[in-house]
């Protein structure tokens, strides 16, 4: 059995922490240590907690291409929600497009369904735990391309086998992107149906939210409403008002979640703590004639291409001088180019970013997207660091033992993840060890890829996969199925 003697521990409920010993024996921690230590580790002066969650995360290729996950568990991040924003792993062929996007000039291995991922995941295990939802967006491709019409009876089927399937593979839910194409097609009544097959599963509804700017209130009432009419718990993606005319709503929208949650609704959200977003292109360019959905050029910045790496980093205001054209039609030019080319969005306000963060319906997520290649937002790394090291410790907006509670206990039950993000006896011995006086996001807009700071250790299912700030190569995780009900 190994030992962490002294450490400052977090047990991941949001208690004050304690000093204690905390005992790792095989995949479970022990507690109190009895038996003897073969191994020890001093961790005076450093905090232990559950390792933490990332609720909102697109690693559902990266988990496969870069298995050390490196950029997730040098963050402390020991389990990783997949699936989000409507973009799940099945059907492959719909998967694929997406994975290309991401992963411009990586081979992938393919996969039959939901089951035949975390069957491929469970072969070649990455050094964290994922989770799987599964995304509407593939599903609604996958029956019935781009089309805007309602689904036929014959698409239902489609579309709820598939959901049906993933639910069989373990899957901890549906989520969807009503801002995507094609999720962006799909009427309420749509996903109240497909919702309600998950009814007394277990599963829950994760949504990035049809209009994040001004119609923020219609959006958050929309994903109560379909939680409601289908019976399911409802994780809101990235709360935030995005645009500058949205900015302030995140007060009302606020106070709609708990408005529903006084009525029974199992209803929460999770956030990034950055006052930038980070989203396919098309997905900002809009209609011909349309602005970037109330941005300005000057605040969307290349992120990721496939083949103009000269263009990341660059605003699309800037662009359009370098191309010679007005930015409206740069736009386009740039997306004909790159269709697969990944932005970021200077869109929140910072008042809005800790409104949201200070809420007890808040749980922490990344939303990073695993475009190694490119100049990936930096929450991609940062995120966890950031909430710590930045929001709770040197800004005090809550304290360390609240902050790791949203980012363990709090998405642990949420996600239905037994035995997880909790210190206690006989939980699952996924565990970080951090320095709370340093810990801290290193990276930048114009320097991303970077690990943060103050992370000494990390234990995947009991497993060391961090030792002294260095990744020991192991591959730990684990598919995290859905209990059965
Ligand atoms: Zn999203
Ligand atoms: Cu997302």
């Amino acid at each position: 059995m190994l030992v962490i003697r002294n450490a400052l521990v977090f047990d991941g409920s949001g208690t004050p922490p304690a000093a204690f010993d905390v005992g790792i024996d095989g995949d479970r921690i022990k507690l109190p240590i009895g038996g003897r230590a073969t191994a020890e580790i001093d961790a005076t002066g450093l905090a232990l907690a559950p390792g933490f969650i990332d609720v909102h995360t697109h690693d559902d290729f990266a988990a496969l291409l870069h298995p050390d996950m490196a950029f997730k568990v040098r963050g402390g991040v020991t389990t990783c929600i997949v699936g989000n924003c409507g973009m799940g792993a099945a059907p492959f062929a719909e998967a694929a497009v997406l994975a290309r996007a991401f992963h411009p000039h990586a081979t992938l291995p393919d996969w039959h369904g939901y089951a035949g991922y975390v069957d491929l995941l469970d072969r070649h295990p990455p050094s964290v735990n994922v989770g799987v939802l599964v995304g509407h967006g593939t599903l609604r491709m996958a029956a019935m391309k781009r089309s805007r019409a309602e689904p036929s009876g014959a698409e239902f089927e489609v579309m709820k086998s598939a959901l049906n399937e993933g639910l069989e593979a373990g899957a901890l839910g549906l989520s969807t992107g009503l801002i995507y194409e094609p999720g962006r097609y799909a009427r309420t009544d749509e996903i109240v149906e497909l919702a309600a097959l998950m009814r007394d599963t277990g599963a829950l509804y994760a949504t990035h939210m049809r209009d994040e700017g001004v119609h923020l209130l219609d959006s958050v009432a929309e994903a109560i409403d379909i939680g409601e009419r289908a019976g399911v718990p409802v994780q809101i993606s990235h709360h935030k008002a995005s645009g500058r005319d949205a900015w302030g709503l995140v007060t009302e929208s606020l106070a709609a979640i708990e408005a529903a949650q006084r009525r029974g609704v199992d209803v929460h959200a999770d956030q990034y703590p950055y006052t930038a977003g980070s989203t396919i292109l098309s997905a900002v360019v809009g209609a011909p004639g349309r602005d970037l959905r109330n941005l300005a050029y000057d605040d969307v910045v290349i992120a990721s291409t496939r083949d103009h790496k000269d263009w990341e980093g660059q605003s699309i205001a800037a662009l359009a001088t370098v191309l010679g054209r007005p930015p409206q039609e740069a736009a386009r030019y740039i997306l004909a180019a790159e269709p697969g080319a990944t932005v970021i969005m200077h869109s929140m306000s910072e008042d809005d970013v800790r409104t949201v963060m200070r809420h007890r319906s808040t749980m922490i997520g990344s939303d990073g997207i695993p475009t190694l290649e490119g100049r990936p937002h930096p929450r991609l790394y940062g995120t966890f660091a950031r909430v710590l090291g930045h929001y709770a410790r040197d800004l005090q907006l809550f304290t360390m033992a609240e902050a790791i509670h949203r980012m363990t206990g709090f998405p642990a039950r949420k996600f239905g993840l037994a035995d997880r993000g909790s210190i206690r006896d006989g939980a699952i011995a996924d565990l970080v060890l951090f320095d709370p006086d340093t810990i801290l996001d290193c990276g930048t807009f114009e320097e991303p890829n970077r690990y943060p700071q103050g992370i000494a250790q990390v234990f995947v299912n009991g497993v060391q996969t961090i030792a002294d700030g260095a990744h020991t190569q192991a591959r730990a995780g684990r598919v995290l199925r859905r209990a059965m009900r």
